[in-house]
């Protein structure tokens, strides 16, 4: 080898070697053993991250309550048609809290005409009232999910109007066409399922529609019970969405040697189960209708509205701001209306 060369392949090895020590995380990592000994059913953490994680994940605190008499704002006020029953002082400390969650930058007149509270004219005010219902539908009849921790809108919202983790239906970039231009959904790495090449939509057929998460045939025989490679890899690609979402391992809901067995199977993912379902209700009931309420600018590539994942709420933890309630503060979005 020329000694050009051999420098040439030593430049390779380091760059190579730079991209393995930056790409991957470096030791320490720290191991908890959640299943019985020799199942290797371990959550594996590295605390650099976690660290960071934890910083961005805590609950803010709650403006005090007031007593809930005193006059209705149903009474008092000219076009509120959920909130009707909250007293005017609670009505008023929700609209600060609302301000906080999902505004702060922008105030009241975000959602209202500050000439005209009473006046819908913002699209922002019309979406504003339908999460408000989004979110006593959760709180009430999701508690096989959200439990007694239930959600507000900071959950999501986090202090900004668009949530940071949303999805749009993806059709992927256009192929030229022809045999070998079929990507089958593939193929494009996106993030959405770590750096792989999996389907980078997952979440159309399994968040929005109700399609099989399936891989394991329930049958001997070939026949209506077909499991493909291709099912496989959206099964795979929705996984490992889960998995990032949550920030655990896979063995945090399943028993590696049996992904299938419910029995062999972490309640987690009985609760990851009720989960899917909750978010197929929320795109499907509330997200999609609001599509012609948005402006275009908030729409995605296919003209439709922008939707919830596991990471909409959960940003990257097991239990959104670690399981901390804010909604036991907020009877008045815990109770149904
Ligand atoms: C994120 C959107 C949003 C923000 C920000 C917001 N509001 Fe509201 N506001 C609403 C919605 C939605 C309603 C209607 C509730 C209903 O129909 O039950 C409403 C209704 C009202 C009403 C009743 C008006 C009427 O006569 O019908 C008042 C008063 C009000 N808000 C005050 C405020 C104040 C004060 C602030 C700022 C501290 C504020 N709001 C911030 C969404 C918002
Ligand atoms: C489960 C997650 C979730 C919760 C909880 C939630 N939202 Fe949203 N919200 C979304 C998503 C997703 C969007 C669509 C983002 C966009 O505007 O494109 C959105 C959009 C909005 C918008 C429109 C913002 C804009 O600039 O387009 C408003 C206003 C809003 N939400 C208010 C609320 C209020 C008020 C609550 C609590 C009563 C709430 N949200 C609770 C997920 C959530
Ligand atoms: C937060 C919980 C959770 C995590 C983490 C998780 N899964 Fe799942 N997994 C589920 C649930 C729930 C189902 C069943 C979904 C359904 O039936 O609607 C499932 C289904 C599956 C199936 C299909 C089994 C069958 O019956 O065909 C496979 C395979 C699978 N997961 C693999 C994985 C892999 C690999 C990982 C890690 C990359 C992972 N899962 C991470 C909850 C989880
Ligand atoms: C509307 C917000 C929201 C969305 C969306 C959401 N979750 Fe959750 N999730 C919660 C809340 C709140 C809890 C905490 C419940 C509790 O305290 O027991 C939770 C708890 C969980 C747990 C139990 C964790 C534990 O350690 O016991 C799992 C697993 C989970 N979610 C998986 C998912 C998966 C998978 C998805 C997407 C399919 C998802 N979640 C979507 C709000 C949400």
């Amino acid at each position: 080898m020329s000694v050009a060369l051999r420098l040439a392949a030593g430049g390779a090895v380091l760059v190579a070697a730079a991209v393995i020590l930056f790409e991957t995380e470096r030791p320490p990592m720290e191991s908890i053993q959640r299943g019985y000994r020799g199942l290797g059913m371990q959550q594996i953490y590295n605390p650099r991250i976690l660290a960071n994680v934890a910083e961005e994940n805590q609950a803010i605190a709650s403006l005090p309550r007031f007593p809930d008499s005193g006059p209705k704002a149903g009474a008092v006020y000219k076009n509120v048609k959920v909130l009707g029953d909250e007293s005017v002082g609670n009505f008023t400390r929700l609209m600060a809290s609302i301000t906080t969650w999902v505004a702060p930058a922008q105030g009241c007149a975000y959602c209202h005409d500050v000439n005209n509270m009473a006046d819908d004219g913002l699209y922002t005010k019309v979406v504003a009232r339908r999460m408000i219902q989004m979110v006593q539908k959760v709180n009430v009849d999701w508690k096989s999910h959200v439990a007694e921790t239930g959600v507000t809108c900071f959950t999501c919202h986090r202090g900004a109007p668009v949530p940071a983790n949303i999805w749009y239906n993806n059709p992927g970039p256009i192929q030229a066409g022809g045999m070998a231009q079929t990507p089958a959904g593939k193929n494009h790495p996106t993030g959405v399922a770590g750096l792989t090449s999996l389907p980078f939509d997952p979440f159309t057929p399994f968040l929005e529609h109700d399609a099989d998460i399936r891989v394991v045939s329930q049958a001997a025989l070939p026949g209506s019970d077909r499991q493909s490679i291709k099912q496989t890899d959206w099964t795979y690609s929705l996984m490992m969405n889960f998995s990032q979402s949550l920030g655990v391992n896979c063995t945090y809901c399943h028993n590696t040697r049996a992904f299938t067995d419910w029995d062999q199977s972490t309640p987690q993912r009985a609760t990851a189960w009720y989960g899917i379902r909750m978010v197929r209700d929320l795109n499907t009931n509330y997200l999609d209708p609001l599509h012609d309420v948005f402006p275009a600018a908030r729409l995605g590539a296919e003209g439709d509205s922008a939707k919830v994942n596991c990471a909409t709420c959960h940003n990257g933890v097991y239990k959104p701001l670690f399981g901390v309630s804010m909604a036991k503060d907020f009877p008045e979005l815990t109770t149904a209306h």
